[in-house]
């Protein structure tokens, strides 16, 4: 393990939160109830449906990488959990069609769904002239199947009166806009900005949103990029931890500690916020593009 410094763990909480959930509280929340997980073959999608299945729920679990995802399914039941595996494409939308109308058949109804599954694409517009796939992959996985799946499960929690939706965000769309995360940036916002306006009209129906804006945290994700494995993140664990949270107390939103000060002042000085972070694009890309 790489040697940190002293005090690492205190600047991983001050930079990305430590909301934790205690065994019991998840327990009471979740206990028999029907937990959809999507991303949940790898990083914080996989922590969050063991960690969820450990408290008595049952996970259903979806992403595209079947062997992966029944190896994790397989693991939460050896160890005594529930768990069935839904191998699905969430850039498909009658991927989502199928995927929805075997879930309904198969457990009756859907009390959370995580919506976890995402894209990251760190690239410069220079880099991007022949890649629009790029911006169309990003929104199908971040936007567009997420409020799919959304559509697909919402009629059956509104006419059961209870449902509850969780969106795995990041710290990022509350932040200043970043050079070279335009297409991840722009999608993880568009939906974070569609579930928010949707959340007003299905709260009375009993159906409420959280969003975990989310910090750095160390999975296959953020490893591609060097300078982010050296900056301080959570484990899968601890990012799990918040996502449990969400799921169990239901709050509007989880958001790390430096974000809402940054949120703020970022939109009372938006030009200058823009010229710094121009400023740093221009110096870091004599060293990359
Ligand atoms: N890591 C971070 O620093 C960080 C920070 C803020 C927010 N987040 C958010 O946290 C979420 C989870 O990220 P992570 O770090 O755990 O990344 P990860 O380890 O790469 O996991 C991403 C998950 O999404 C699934 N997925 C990707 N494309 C899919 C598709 N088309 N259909 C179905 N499933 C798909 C992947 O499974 P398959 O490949 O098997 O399909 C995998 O299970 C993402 O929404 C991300 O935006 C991450």
């Amino acid at each position: 393990m790489e040697k940190r410094p002293i005090g690492w763990p205190l600047l991983v909480a001050l930079t990305n939160g430590r909301t934790r959930i205690p065994d019991d509280r998840l327990t009471a929340a979740v206990r028999d109830k029907v937990v959809l997980v999507t991303g949940s073959s790898y990083g914080i999608g996989e922590a969050t449906a063991k960690r969820l299945a450990r408290a008595g729920a049952t996970v259903l679990l979806v992403a595209r990488t079947a062997d992966q995802l029944e190896a994790v399914a397989e693991e939460i039941r050896i160890a005594g959990g529930q768990a069935q595996a839904y191998p699905a494409n969430l850039a498909d939308p009658a991927a989502i069609e199928d995927l929805v109308a075997r879930v309904l058949d198969d457990h009756g109804h859907v009390d959370v769904l995580v919506s976890n599954a995402g894209k990251s694409i760190r690239r410069s517009v220079a880099d991007s002239y022949q890649r629009f796939h790029d911006i169309e992959r990003t929104n199908a996985v971040n936007y567009l199947g997420p409020a799919k799946l959304v559509l697909a499960l919402l009629p059956s929690m509104r006419e059961r009166g209870s449902g509850h939706l969780v969106n795995v965000s990041t710290a990022g769309v509350r932040t200043p806009p970043l050079a070279r995360w335009s297409a991840y940036l722009a999608s993880k916002g568009a939906f974070d900005v569609w579930l928010r306006c949707i959340a007003q009209e299905i709260r009375p129906d009993g159906v409420t949103t959280s969003t975990v804006y989310m910090g750095l945290v160390h999975t296959r994700m953020s490893e591609p990029t060097p300078l982010l494995t050296k900056l301080p993140g959570l484990s899968p664990e601890q990012a799990a931890d918040q996502v449990c949270a969400a799921v169990a107390d239901r709050p509007h939103n989880i958001t790390p500690p430096f974000v809402r000060p940054a949120d703020a002042l970022g939109n009372l000085f938006r030009v200058p916020t823009d010229r710094l972070f121009e400023q740093y694009y221009r110096r870091t890309t004599r060293a990359e593009p």
